[in-house]
């Protein structure tokens, strides 16, 4: 018996050929167990049904770049920066990561998880089905840990995958010299956060961490077993992409700045490049080379980068709509990026398509057609998010 049936889908996108029309769909024990024309598929007795109504339904989106769990929010900024300050000018003066920092270390774990949890809703009310989460607010041991607890605690209340990465090479806090802080993350972070973070991320950048330091860092967490990512090329050319590419990193991420050289060795590296078209927007700068990375032969990724600085966005749909009408990918290129993209970027293998064997993970429109979506952007096009099988409810 299958646990859920969707009937009636008018455009079902499985990214793994041609969309399909009159289309249904089975889920049983959280894997899909048929996809395809309506006339082919089995008995439907003894089954729960959801009527789709002739509306689209596409594979659940993959976020595969947040820093969702923080305290406290930086609307003052977004009014000095949209006033003419620079993000790295106020990031000088310890505002910036660091004042997310301060309310994110005195927050309580309760609070912390409550705040995180009513964010991820809202995100799976616009349709996301999987996630990454990042630490990196609390740059000092137990407040990573904390960050990383609540990451992990999040997945399993809501039923969904959550890959976890500890970014604790965020920014060099106040009251370390840098040497003596990559040394306490090397030497001292890495060892306690392996066992629960699956991956290891450095923001290599100007006032941020060098090539050199950062490849130190991704080298010992590689000898722990963690996947490697890198914040590269976000605000300038920092020669990150390229570190990503020699360590066999899963990803490189923003790549606002990346050149053609830094694209060639992504492709040939098998690096994802996950980019985040919301940052770019809220901080006014030009979006990434999408297309040029797109066409170099990268695995595209789009993601909310959802953070209190610089893209306090929960809907990738958004994410989607800048991708298409700012980067320039084309509306199929967003739409498999924000979701096979994100899955390949996470290593989950069995999201991001529609197929036998593959996740339970879909959304079911309130639209014909999945290029609704970049289309009406200020619209929550979600009807249902199905997560595993089960149906997500929506809050009255
Ligand atoms: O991805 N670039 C570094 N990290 C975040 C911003 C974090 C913040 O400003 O709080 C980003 O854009
Ligand atoms: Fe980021």
């Amino acid at each position: 018996m299958s646990d859920l049936a969707l009937t009636g889908i008018g455009h079902l996108t499985t990214n793994v050929g041609d969309p399909i029309g009159d289309a249904t769909v089975l889920i049983a024990d959280g894997i899909i167990t048929f996809a395809g024309a309506s006339t082919d598929a089995p008995d439907l007795r003894d089954t729960l049904v959801y009527d789709c109504g002739g509306n689209a339904v596409i594979p659940g989106f993959v976020d595969a770049h947040t820093h969702l769990v923080f305290s406290g929010d930086r609307s003052q900024e977004f009014r000095r920066r949209m006033a003419g300050d620079s993000y790295l000018a106020i990031a000088a003066e310890g505002g910036g990561i660091m004042s997310t920092v301060k309310s994110t270390r005195s927050a309580t774990e309760a609070d912390l998880f409550g705040s995180t949890m009513s964010r991820l809703i809202t995100m799976i009310e616009h349709g996301t089905t999987a996630i990454e989460v990042k630490s990196g607010y609390g740059l000092e041991l137990d407040t990573e840990l904390r960050l990383l607890e609540v990451a992990g605690r999040l997945g399993e209340q809501c039923g969904m995958q959550v890959r976890t990465t500890f970014l604790g090479a965020h920014a060099i806090p106040p009251e370390f010299d840098r040497d003596r802080y990559v040394d306490l993350v090397i030497d001292t972070m890495l060892p306690a956060v392996a066992g629960m973070a699956d991956d290891c991320d450095v923001f290599v950048e100007h006032g941020a961490f060098t090539v050199d330091e950062a490849r130190a860092i991704l080298t010992k967490a590689s000898e722990f077993g963690m996947g490697l990512r890198v914040h590269a090329e976000q605000l300038s050319n920092s020669g990150g992409a390229l570190l990503a590419a020699e360590l066999g990193a899963m990803s490189a991420d923003h790549l606002d700045h990346a050149t053609p050289e830094d694209a060639a060795a992504l492709a040939e590296a098998g690096v994802i490049a996950v980019l985040t078209p919301g940052a770019s927007h809220m901080l006014r700068t030009p979006q990434a080379p999408g297309p040029m990375l797109w066409d170099a032969g990268c695995v595209v990724a789009i993601a909310t980068d959802c953070n209190p600085g610089t893209s306090y966005l929960e809907s990738i749909g958004l994410a989607i709509s800048l991708a298409v009408v700012q980067m320039g990918l084309s509306v199929d290129q967003a739409l498999w990026a924000a979701t096979r993209g994100g899955a390949l970027a996470l290593g989950m293998e069995d999201r991001g398509i529609v197929e036998v064997g593959g996740a339970g993970d879909l959304v079911v429109l309130d639209a014909p057609s999945p290029e609704h979506i970049p289309y009406r952007p200020a619209s929550n096009l979600v009807a249902a998010t199905i997560i595993g099988g089960r149906r997500w409810e929506k809050r009255a």
